[in-house]
């Protein structure tokens, strides 16, 4: 496992050694969109080395493009089901094949909250463990998303609306927000500070270097990254998007093949104050065998 990146960022109150050594921490994993084939065979090599050497309790992944780099299917989503990953997340891309929608009903698989068609599924859950109940939640951001997807309402309003009921229903609150301008992100995180435990971005599939525990104590990132093929156009074969912006034909689609890299953060949380102290960046190769 070739790590090309790992940048801790420790609450300065919590960074302390011989105070880590008297906390217990839940471990929250979340994995950037996933994106095609080669995304889900670095799930499947990556994961579960991943999980054993961090300790990691809870998965969190964006799922929107594993089906061929648009969507999800029921087989492509039965495939990822079948890893140690709790709760799926999505975004735009997630209405791409009507016949996901019986799963919603019967696995933890998000769409948008903020939808504003009455349209099936649902934008958060809560799933227990090890005694803490983590509500899960899938948002999506307004602002150049207009043309993606159907259209959602206002999400600091939502969050306003939804937030006593998630909290009375949890102890922890993660937020993915897919939304596409690092604007509206980072003030999304100001406006949550500290009422929520974690928020971090999704959908421009570039990690971003700005990790970090807030001052009101919530862990943040503007984008989690891409769990697929690096050497492309955000998981699209480079030529194809060139001929797209050369041409504006959208007709052809390939998903990219090389440098493959599984991205995201790892959230420490400790059990006894449920607030974060720490949250890292992950970059992590993976080399298929020849
Ligand atoms: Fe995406
Ligand atoms: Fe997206």
């Amino acid at each position: 496992m070739e790590t090309l990146g790992f940048f801790p960022f420790d609450s300065p109150s919590t960074s302390s050694g011989s105070l880590r050594v008297r906390m217990t921490f839940m471990k929250i994993l979340a994995i950037g969109d996933i994106f095609g084939q080669p995304g889900r065979e670095a799930i499947a090599a990556l994961l579960p080395k991943i999980i054993a050497e961090h300790n990691i309790d809870f998965v969190i992944a964006n799922a929107e493009n594993a089906a061929g780099g648009r969507g999800l299917t029921p087989k492509v989503a039965d495939e990822l089901l079948s890893y140690p990953i709790d709760v799926m997340t999505a975004g735009n891309h997630i209405w791409e094949h009507d016949a996901l929608h019986p799963y919603f009903d019967i696995h933890p698989i998000l769409r948008p909250i903020n939808v504003i068609e009455r349209l099936p599924g649902r934008g958060w859950l809560t799933k227990s463990k090890k005694g803490l109940n983590v509500a899960v939640v899938c948002l999506q951001g307004q602002i150049f998303m207009e043309d993606k997807g159907p259209a959602v309402s206002n999400p600091f309003r939502m969050m306003e609306a939804v937030l006593p009921e998630m909290k009375q229903k949890s102890d922890l609150v993660i937020v993915d927000f897919h939304a596409e301008a690092t604007s509206e992100k980072r003030a999304l995180a100001w406006f949550l500070d500290g009422k929520i435990t974690g928020l971090f971005g999704t959908h421009t599939h570039v990690q971003t270097a700005d990790a970090e525990i807030m001052p009101g104590g919530t862990a943040y990132i503007s984008d989690l990254g891409m769990t697929g093929p690096h050497a492309s156009v955000i998981g699209l074969e480079a030529d194809t998007a060139i001929k797209r912006f050369l041409t504006g034909e959208r007709k052809h689609f390939k998903v990219a093949k090389d440098d493959v890299r599984l991205e995201g953060v790892i959230i420490d949380i400790d059990e006894k104050t449920r607030r974060p102290t720490s949250i890292e960046r992950l970059q992590i190769k993976h080399s298929p065998p020849l």
